[in-house]
């Protein structure tokens, strides 16, 4: 109970209370099946420090466009692939859809709860159960289907306590792909409207 409880204040330390909660930047006045309208947006992480050779700030006003005049739109049902060559900011825009970014013109709606899988897939120490649920109530039908639909059947009777056993810091280490496979069955678990999906494949 006390790790549901870590668990569930990490999710909202980070943002993943969306996982379960409504976003609270939902934007009801988008057309009732859109669920993300950018519309001739220019995007920053943020502020950047320009210093001169000497390393005295120069200006420290600078705001980098990390993407700019960028115009998208998904509806309820469609699946969408955003591909380009390394670096070019398929990351940036995910992160822009979760509201991370500075909206510098333009703007950024969406409209539904968001699972947002990140390139960097992550393990929370604990069970690999309390790892897919991440403060979620059980729901043993919800729970297979996550397992089912992630592959993780397969990784599951390679553990020794199955879905129970103790993964992260204090357990077993976990693969790439299990970490992966884990990660996309939180998504899948929390049951959102938007999944974003960093580099799944
Ligand atoms: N968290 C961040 N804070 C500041 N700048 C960032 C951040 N993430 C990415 N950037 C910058 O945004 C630009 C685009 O990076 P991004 O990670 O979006 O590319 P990508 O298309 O996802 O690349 P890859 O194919 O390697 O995953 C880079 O110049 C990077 O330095
Ligand atoms: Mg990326």
């Amino acid at each position: 109970a006390t790790l549901t409880a870590i668990m569930r204040r990490t999710g909202e330390v980070i943002g993943m209370n969306e996982y379960s909660q409504k976003d609270s930047q939902d934007d009801p006045t988008l057309p009732a099946n859109t669920r993300i309208l950018i519309d001739n947006a220019s995007l920053s992480w943020g502020f950047s420090i320009l210093k001169d050779k000497d390393s005295q700030v120069i200006d420290s006003d600078q705001k980098d466009i990390n993407l700019k005049n960028i115009s998208f739109e998904a509806k309820s049902g469609e699946l969408i692939a955003i591909v380009g060559t390394v670096g070019c900011g398929k990351s940036t825009m995910l992160a822009a859809m979760m509201h991370e970014l500075e909206v510098v013109e333009g703007s950024v709606r969406t409209n539904g709860a968001k699972a947002y899988v990140e390139q960097e897939p992550f393990i929370v120490s604990g069970t690999v159960k309390a790892n897919i649920l991440f403060g979620a109530d059980y729901d043993d039908d919800l729970f297979d289907r996550a397992i089912e639909a992630c592959c993780l059947a397969d990784d599951l009777r390679q553990m020794s306590d199955g879905f129970d056993t103790l993964i992260g810091e204090r357990g077993i280490n976990v693969s790439g792909g299990q970490k992966a496979r884990i990660s996309l069955a939180r998504a899948v678990y929390a049951q959102a409207d938007i999944y974003l999906l960093d580099d799944p494949l």
